[in-house]
């Protein structure tokens, strides 16, 4: 058997990887290292632990002794590191839980990983990776045109970004100055099915089901560049399985849209799937202040990854959002307990410039 640690393996993108490791490999075990903060669902949860080489234990990566206990009892062949705190409004409002998270608890999971990969030996030792997983929004805002490259400064905007660009350094660093074999991930805005319904395309979804305005951000201009979650998961296990140790890879989905946009097109998709005999649902779009520091565009050249790892997206956008929609119709004890419980869909993120 081999062991996988996962980190934040109730999220979003974390649940959709432990899925893809015990579905498509039968010589895997996942140990899913989850805090279980807001952003994990108890029934992605419940769901996950029906699966017998699937084991949750619940922990604050932050918490040194917790995490040191864990590798000595587990021994993972490999760790993909996923946890954080996800949220850019949510870094503007309130930024002390990412730093402790998202910096001090990389260091922690970086530290514990290296003192277990010092005890292995041959080809366990060869074969271990941590696989760091970050995103594009370290390299900051582009203008209209152009695209960073693994190699393009990085120059976060949001408390957020910095705090995922800091994990990224410590996560170079543990690489050049412990040897760990490290091997980070700069993915794009990803979407899909268990999302936490903060982020754009889940909460536009569910305000569209319960009736709700369409809140865009400013003139709905800026553009991100849409990843699906299936395929960002599946190239987090090629990276783990054949990413080159001290490298960096960015993961994209090569899908730039406007805000505007995607919210327009999900409102086609709503009018098809479920028609308000009100009227279009892209009537309830509404356009609200924007986020402080929001920025313009993110776009990633993503030749690195296809060219040495072979990984490539294969889900159109347009299908994906479709699927996605698809989804959360067909899944309301999925999210309206959240709605109830942990987030009822109010404006976040204006840092008390409201
Ligand atoms: P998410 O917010 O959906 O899930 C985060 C998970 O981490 C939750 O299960 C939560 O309980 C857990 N967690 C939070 N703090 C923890 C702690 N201190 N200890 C242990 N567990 C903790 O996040 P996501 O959207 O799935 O993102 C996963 C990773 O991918 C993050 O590192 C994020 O920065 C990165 N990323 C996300 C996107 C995106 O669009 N969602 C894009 C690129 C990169
Ligand atoms: P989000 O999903 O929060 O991801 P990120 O900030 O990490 O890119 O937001 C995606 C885009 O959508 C971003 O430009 C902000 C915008 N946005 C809205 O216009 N309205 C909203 O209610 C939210 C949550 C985001």
């Amino acid at each position: 058997m081999t062991t996988i640690l996962v980190t934040g393996g109730c999220g979003f993108i974390g649940s959709a990887v432990v899925r893809q490791l015990l579905g498509a490999r039968p010589e895997v075990r996942v140990v899913n290292v989850d805090a279980l903060t807001y952003a994990a669902n108890p029934a992605t949860q419940r769901e996950l632990e029906r699966h017998a080489r699937y084991r949750l234990e619940r922990a604050d990566i932050a918490d040194t002794g917790a995490l040191a206990r864990l590798f000595t009892t587990h021994k993972p062949d490999g760790v993909l590191h996923l946890a954080a705190e996800s949220h850019v409004d949510r870094s503007i409002d309130d930024a002390t839980v990412f730093l402790k998270t998202n910096v001090t608890g990389t260091a922690v999971l970086l530290d514990c990983a290296t003192a277990h990969w010092r005890t292995l030996t041959g080809s366990a030792r060869e074969r271990f990776r941590f696989v760091h997983v970050s995103t594009d929004e370290v390299y900051g805002s582009l203008g209209p045109a152009g695209h960073s490259t693994e190699e393009s400064p990085y120059a976060p905007n949001s408390p957020y970004a910095a705090s995922k660009a800091s994990s990224d350094h410590l996560a170079r660093a543990w690489h050049r100055t412990h040897g760990l074999p490290v091997v980070t991930s700069n993915g794009s805005n990803t979407f899909g099915p268990y999302q936490f319904p903060e982020k754009l395309i889940p909460l536009m979804i569910v305000r569209a089901l319960t009736g709700a305005s369409l809140p865009v951000y400013g003139k709905g201009e800026n553009v991100r560049d849409w990843l699906y979650v299936d395929d960002h998961a599946a190239a987090l296990v090629a990276l783990l399985e054949r990413g080159q140790p001290g490298e960096k890879y960015n993961v994209g989905g090569g899908n730039e849209r406007r805000n505007i946009d995607v919210v327009r097109t999900l409102c086609a998709i709503l009018d098809e799937l479920v028609p308000d005999a009100r009227g279009s649902h892209a009537e309830r779009i509404t356009f609200v202040a924007d986020r402080p520091g929001h920025d313009l565009r993110y776009s990633i050249a993503t030749a690195k990854i296809r060219r040495t790892v072979g990984w490539e997206p294969r889900q159109p956008f347009e299908a994906g959002l479709r699927a996605t929609v698809a989804w959360y119709v067909a899944n309301r004890h999925w999210w309206e307990p959240v709605l109830r419980q942990e987030y009822d869909g109010r404006r976040l993120g204006l840092g008390g410039a409201a």
